[in-house]
């Protein structure tokens, strides 16, 4: 497809790109959002859209980090191959000079021995084609860039895109304030999707830190975009960029809820990161429907099941004081939140499995670097937990 045909036509190819493990979650997300023909790649999704469908799902999709839109794909043999091909595309019908852009992506290529170096490459054709026009170049910004393109090498196959989110998508605009080890936006979206948490059963996040899962949660149960805070998005920056579409999209979205369809509780022991998480809720019509307490996590109770995520502490303390913490964890899931779901993410081994109850369920995931698993625990009423122990 030309360029020209890519920017203004009514079929493109976008690519949904996520964290690892999240390909599937993903995928589901897309299909109730009502995208088909989905082709589940390494932490991507690609289908075909509009870019009606682009700006809906930079405000809609919780799960994706951006939203790509292919621009060109070609075979190289040789460093100077990507510049001759980037060279030859009219860049000046994407963005003007008064924007600054960046390219970021992934190399997997033994051309190239230094993986920076394409996207130099790129940079330079982008920046030479529009002094070929003679017309002044654009500023490049690596923090910051209005526009940004996402360059894939894989082998010889090269695919060029416009990443139409810019800043990645878990920058909801919403977290103002964070403790040491926040969970990603994106992730925590993740993680409630993976869960199945039905959006009806009372929800808890016992170790709630600056509260991402809670808003997430409550985000999720009452339909409002988890990006609805979002103010950037690079597609603004665009010369195809279309207002009033944006506007309507915008617009359409549910902004204010007056109720939610469960409890939705957090608690953390530290007065600091309660405050820290009302600090966040606040932007939220939700902000009061949601409870967070100053409390250790054992002085939770629920009187029905409830569903229960959390993410509490895993390096910093000793790993002795972690396995009692963990351990302690699974008494009070056993005796006191008996007949509850629980799904905890975490990176210690030692810790999960001092909960002492054997998971249901296990996936590999990642927390920024650190690997971890999200486990699955469920407790029945009564006696019946003992047959659960395991070592
Ligand atoms: C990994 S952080 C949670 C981060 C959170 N998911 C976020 O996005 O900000 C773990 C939290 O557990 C809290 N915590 C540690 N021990 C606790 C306990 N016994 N009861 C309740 N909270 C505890 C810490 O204060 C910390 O905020």
């Amino acid at each position: 497809m030309k360029l020209k045909d890519v920017l203004n036509s009514s079929e493109i190819i976008i690519t949904a790109k996520c964290f690892f493990g999240f390909e599937e979650t993903l995928a589901e997300e897309l299909k109730e959002l009502g995208f088909n023909d989905l082709i589940i790649l390494n932490r991507a999704v690609r289908f075909k859209g509009t870019w009606k469908d682009v700006y809906f799902l930079n405000l809609h999709c919780r799960c994706a980090i951006s939203i790509l839109v292919e621009i060109s794909q070609f075979v190289i043999r040789s460093e100077k191959d990507l510049y001759d091909a980037c060279a030859k595309i009219d860049w000046s019908l994407i963005f003007d000079t008064k924007k600054s852009f960046a390219i970021k992506g992934a190399i997997f290529s033994e051309i190239f021995k230094n993986t920076h170096y394409p996207f130099l490459l790129v940079k330079d054709a982008i920046v030479d084609s529009f002094r070929d026009k003679g017309i002044e170049r654009p500023n490049v910004d690596i923090k910051k860039p209005q526009v940004v393109f996402d360059l894939y090498v894989n082998d010889h196959q090269v695919t060029l895109s416009l990443n139409t989110s810019g800043l990645p998508l878990f920058q909801r605009g919403y977290r103002q304030s964070t403790g040491e080890a926040p969970l990603n936006e994106v992730v925590a979206a993740c993680l409630i999707r993976l869960s199945k948490w039905d959006k009806k059963t009372d929800f808890i996040d016992p170790f709630c830190g600056s509260g991402t899962l809670l808003i997430e949660a409550a985000l999720y149960a009452s339909g409002i975009p988890s990006n609805i805070e979002r103010q950037h998005y690079a597609f603004k920056n665009l010369k195809n960029y279309q207002p009033t579409l944006w506007q309507e999209i915008f617009d359409s979205a549910t902004r204010i809820v007056r109720e939610l369809p469960c409890k939705i509780t957090g608690g953390d022991n530290s007065d600091e990161m309660v405050l820290k998480a009302k600090r966040n809720l606040r932007t939220f019509s939700f902000n009061r429907l949601v409870t967070i307490h100053s409390r250790d996590f054992k002085e939770f109770h629920s009187e029905t099941p409830a569903f229960i995520i959390t993410n509490p502490p895993y390096g910093e303390r000793l790993t002795a004081e972690i396995e009692v913490l963990y351990s302690e964890m699974g008494t009070w899931l056993k005796h006191t939140m008996t007949g509850s779901e629980a799904w905890v993410i975490s990176s210690t081994q030692e810790g999960l499995n001092s909960i002492g109850l054997k998971p249901e369920k296990k996936h590999k995931v990642f927390n920024g670097d650190l690997e971890c698993s999200f486990r699955q625990f469920k407790t029945f009423s009564g006696s019946k937990n003992e047959n659960y122990k395991t070592s």
